[in-house]
């Protein structure tokens, strides 16, 4: 590990509609991310990507902050946040310009992308990315980096990615009415991406597919570059609803029966298992077999395949995806969902867990975390550091601080 006072640090700050993550992590001498803190609190404040409840979103954020910071024992007030939901919308835009002294170089790499980004992008809207696919130097296509290039004229593709200024000054303001503030908005499945593919992967061509408690979120990559983003609203909740009414049980049980006991197919489960069902109002708790649980949760898992598979046909890019698709996010780790997606999607299907950090890995190894510890890599990737703020030192600067101050009063009240 490298020395805590010197170290630059990076957070991140997921706010899901299930719970707030906020993850701490420690760059290294050698430019590696170590994951030093992590905390989550549930939160009922967020539907869609979308603040319903200040308040509730705002204490959520504070409590995943003090834990985080509690387990780093760094103190933070910056934070990459991912933004995700409905009202996020993204298209394709192109730019031209020539190239200044006929071999490009990083302006002419950046006066592209600003033209491509001069399209119409109405009020009520605020630019998260601008990610360039491709670029043409004098009409030759398929170029990742032009500079260096010889040639007249510079095209550029790239892939805008919106989200609605409302829904956004909400998420703000809920960060800093818990503290802090924010150092820059990244898109939740971009974030996701970054924690779990490949370089192979992205090359072939892949989608991940972010599934949350109230949605999914998908990234598809193309040649290693973004080339397209999307939402499908079904997500983890919808599979706990369906337990609750079709097994008659709380959803706090529902939640937890699906869980530990739930499958998305019921063949894989074995029809002598019972589980014990808790009932609603009072009733008594009943035995049921695992089998029954499953039957309610396939045709949900059904659908939501269904779903996606729509998605996927409606990119236009589905015979693209060399890699096939992959699955994060907490409702992607239902037992059974790869293999019936395999079935489903007619494309290769695994799990992606975030990998690619060291510190705490284990901590943050789970399909829930892919977000989170992705908002690190971003950060990592943009250079988005922040000073290192050791808790303790500053708790001691405090204390000697209202010591200095108490002792000037005292001496202050005898004059
Ligand atoms: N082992 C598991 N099996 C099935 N589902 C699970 C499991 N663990 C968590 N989930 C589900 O994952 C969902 C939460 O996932 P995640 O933490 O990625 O959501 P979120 O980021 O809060 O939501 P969103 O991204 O939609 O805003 C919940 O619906 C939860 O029930
Ligand atoms: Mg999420």
């Amino acid at each position: 590990m490298s020395n805590k006072r010197s170290a630059p640090i990076i957070a991140g700050l997921d706010i899901g509609s299930s719970k707030v993550t906020v993850v701490i992590g420690q760059i290294t001498d050698d430019s590696k991310l170590e994951v030093v803190g992590l905390g989550t609190a549930p939160n009922v404040g967020i539907r869609q990507g979308v603040v319903v409840n200040i308040e509730a979103t705002t204490e959520a954020i504070r409590k995943a902050r003090e834990e985080a910071e509690l387990m780093s024992g760094y103190r933070i007030e910056e934070v990459l946040v991912a933004v995700s939901g409905s009202h996020i919308k993204s298209f394709d835009s192109k730019g031209m310009v020539a190239i200044k002294n006929k071999e490009v170089n990083h302006q002419d790499v950046e006066r592209v992308i600003e033209a491509a980004k001069a399209v119409a992008v109405p009020n009520d809207r605020v630019v998260l990315h601008v990610i360039p696919r491709e670029f043409k130097v004098d009409g030759q296509d398929g170029i990742l980096d032009p500079i260096g290039m010889s040639g007249i004229r510079l095209e550029a593709s790239v892939h805008i990615v919106t989200g609605s200024s409302t829904a956004i000054s909400n998420n703000l303001k809920c960060i800093e009415k818990a503290g802090m503030k924010s150092a820059g908005l990244v898109l939740e499945q971009l974030a996701s991406s970054l924690a779990v593919l490949s370089e192979d992967e992205k090359t072939l061509g892949v989608c991940v597919v972010d599934m949350g408690a109230g949605s999914c979120h998908l990234i598809y990559y193309i040649h290693g570059s973004v080339a397209h983003t999307s939402v499908v609203p079904v997500g983890g909740a919808h599979f706990t609803h369906d337990i609750a009414i079709g097994l008659r049980t709380p959803q706090i049980a529902a939640e937890a029966l699906k869980v530990k006991y739930g499958s998305a197919m019921a063949t894989l489960v074995n029809d002598q298992e019972t589980i014990e069902v808790e009932g609603v109002g009072g009733r008594k708790a009943r035995t049921l077999k695992r089998m029954d649980l499953a039957e309610v949760i396939e045709p949900r898992a059904e659908e939501t395949l269904q779903m996606l598979y729509a998605d996927l046909r409606n990119s236009k890019i589905m015979h693209q995806l060399g890699s096939g698709v992959v699955l994060t996010g907490g409702a992607s780790q239902l037992e059974g969902l790869v293999e019936m997606g395999e079935f489903m999607l007619d494309l290769p299907v695994r799990r992606g867990v975030p990998g690619q950090v060291g510190g705490l890995s284990e901590v943050v190894k789970s399909s829930a975390y892919s977000a989170a510890v992705g908002l690190l890599l971003f950060g990592l990737k943009e250079k988005k550091f922040t000073k290192a703020n050791s808790a303790k030192e500053e708790m001691i600067a405090e204390s000697i601080n209202s010591f200095g101050s108490k002792v000037k009063n005292f001496f202050e009240g005898l004059f």
